[in-house]
């Protein structure tokens, strides 16, 4: 993933250019097939949800013909939910929000399901050693996780779809203070993803308590002098604990 990925104005220029040459879109992380058996088994007859950055994916169209609806899907980039709206206009219980994920405008225990895709990928992009995650990048996903961990209903569910493998974004996801268990599938052939399920009122393990703690343990102080071991980067001895 590149830099820009963090920036708004990318992604409208993006969406813009997709726009303008019709391409459709792109799908990040397979298509809904691969992973749909996953978002079945918790999927329940008038499951609503709600989709964050949604970008210009099939994702929303797929849940909601799946059955999740009321469905919300939102983006930051306005670009993208225009064209989203557009394309999915008359379609009744399906809407489209311009939102930050870090700042979610529902009351709290709207969602009984809520999903993302890529999208805090998007928002880690700047991180350069998965092993020790800048404060910067700390407080911006734990915006997110605190805003859907507020959203969900006392029986929610949080799906997050990623590239990265439990010892890196499962110590994000597994903080007591978010209320909520964690667990981990993958899928793909070539190149294997990672879905995550959060369940609210669920508990975590202490092994996933352990690497919730280990997300605090080694995370990079901008403000102090590298040691010699961090600017070597073989900081195993800690890493191992994970
Ligand atoms: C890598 S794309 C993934 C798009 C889509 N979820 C998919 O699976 O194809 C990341 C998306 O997240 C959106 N995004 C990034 N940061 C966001 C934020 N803070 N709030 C809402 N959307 C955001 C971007 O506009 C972009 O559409």
């Amino acid at each position: 993933m590149s830099g820009r990925y963090k920036e708004q104005a990318y992604w409208d220029s993006r969406y813009r250019e997709e726009g303008q040459l019709r391409t459709g879109g792109h799908e990040w992380f397979g298509a809904y097939r691969d992973f749909a058996h996953l978002v079945g088994r918790e999927r329940r007859p008038g499951t609503g949800g709600l989709v964050l950055g949604c970008g210009t994916s099939s994702l929303s169209a797929e849940l909601h013909k799946d059955g999740v609806r009321p469905l919300v899907s939102i983006d930051y980039s306005p670009v993208c939910i225009q064209e989203m709206a557009q394309r999915h206009a008359n379609i009744p219980d399906m809407s489209w929000m311009v939102m930050d994920a870090r700042h979610l405008q529902f009351p709290d225990g709207t969602f009984d399901l809520v999903i993302e895709k890529g999208t805090l990928d998007a928002m880690m992009v700047d991180e350069r050693d998965p092993w020790r995650v800048t404060q910067d990048t700390i407080t911006i996903v734990d915006q997110v996780l605190s805003e859907v961990s507020r959203v969900l209903a006392p029986s929610g569910c949080f799906m997050s779809i990623t590239f990265s493998p439990p010892h890196f974004r499962g110590r994000h996801y597994a903080q007591p203070k978010y209320g909520w268990s964690v667990s981990c599938d993958s899928y793909g052939t070539d190149f294997h993803y990672y879905f995550y399920t959060m369940h609210k009122g669920g508990q975590l393990t202490s092994l996933d308590l352990a690497r919730g703690q280990s997300l605090y343990k080694s995370h990079v102080d901008l403000t102090q002098t590298p040691t010699f071991l961090e600017c070597d980067g073989e900081d195993f001895l800690n890493n191992i604990h994970l």
